[in-house]
């Protein structure tokens, strides 16, 4: 069955080859404050995961920090791929912001914590190694120390490939010259493009960018007063591409995202399977130039 996610075309991730358009696993836990809110239903969440891969999906971003008082990212996206041949769906995950089992926020790894958080990842996930680990900068002026942990860990086996999250051009520059780096992770969306230069650079580079909050935009949790103006006008020019195309704001964001560039990942978040289906119908979506210009 061909689906949109495969429309949205492929990209050679490390050592595999995945659809642009992927899954973030982060709204599955919880609704309302990202992963930490009310917890969601748990056969729901499997459901919209198992769906995913139905329909193409073959990359999904978790980490074990994704988590609500009763659920775990981790633990839903292990259950749902049992359903699935092993090796059937890359699983990115991320290490860096530590909490404590309450749910408070502990604040930044040390480079020796990482080799305990990798393998906490793995007994989540059921796996002898990840396929994909991003160490996320917590506000780190260099990313040496903990890149080079983690380098480490890949030359042991326990990781197949290494990406970095939340860095500027320089930080890409610095972890590339520990170990190969194959996708960078930073906020990045229609109305919030202060990544921009490191995506292109990913693209000279061949490195995937992999953008969050691609639909959330600006303004995921709570409303920023100072970035309100602006953020409304990006949706107002979203609304009205939507309706050319007889689809939603949320789905030309998407659409928009996967026009940056060949290397350019989507891993819309969702708890929700009618917004599953709708997001993976945008990987079909074409923008035209027209558009392209008014969405800016
Ligand atoms: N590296 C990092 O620091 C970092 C930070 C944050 C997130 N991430 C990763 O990036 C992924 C994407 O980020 P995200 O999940 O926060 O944000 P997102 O994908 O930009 O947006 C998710 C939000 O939009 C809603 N939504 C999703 N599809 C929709 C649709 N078709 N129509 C209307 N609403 C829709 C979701 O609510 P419903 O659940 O109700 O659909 C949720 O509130 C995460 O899942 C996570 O894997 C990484």
């Amino acid at each position: 069955m061909t689906t949109a996610t495969h429309s949205s075309g492929t990209w050679q991730l490390g050592d595999r080859t995945v659809y642009r358009l992927g899954f973030g696993a982060m709204r599955l836990t919880g609704t309302g404050a990202f992963h930490n809110g009310t917890p969601r239903d748990r056969a729901s969440s499997i459901a919209v995961v198992r769906r995913a891969v139905e329909l193409g999906v073959n990359h999904i971003d978790t980490a074990a920090f994704y988590f609500s008082a009763l659920r775990s990212a981790n633990e839903i996206v292990n259950s749902a791929l049992a359903a699935f041949p092993a090796d059937e769906v890359l699983v990115a995950t991320k290490v860096g912001p530590r909490r404590d089992r309450a749910g408070g926020w502990e604040g930044a790894a040390r480079p020796e914590d990482l080799r305990g958080d990798v393998e906490q990842n793995l007994r989540e996930l059921g796996r002898d190694h990840l396929d994909l680990v991003y160490l996320r900068n917590m506000r780190w002026d260099s990313l040496a120390d903990h890149f080079s942990a983690l380098a480490e860990l890949r030359e042991e086996g326990l990781i197949r490939n290494l990406g970095v999250s939340s860095v500027s051009a320089a930080q890409l520059h610095e972890a590339r010259a520990i170990a190969p780096v194959v996708a960078v992770q930073n906020k990045f969306g229609l109305d919030d493009t202060d990544s921009v230069e490191v995506m292109r650079a990913c693209g000279e580079l061949g490195i995937a960018f992999v953008p969050f909050f691609a639909i959330a935009g600006a303004r995921p949790g709570a409303e920023a007063a100072a970035t309100a103006t602006a953020a409304e006008a990006d949706e107002d020019r979203a609304a009205k591409v939507a309706e050319a195309h007889g689809v939603s704001p949320q789905q030309i964001r998407l659409a928009w995202t996967l026009a940056q560039g060949p290397h350019v990942l989507a891993i819309p978040g969702t708890g929700d399977i009618a917004h599953l289906e709708a997001n993976i119908a945008a990987g079909a979506i074409r923008l035209t130039h027209e558009d392209l210009a008014l969405l800016g």
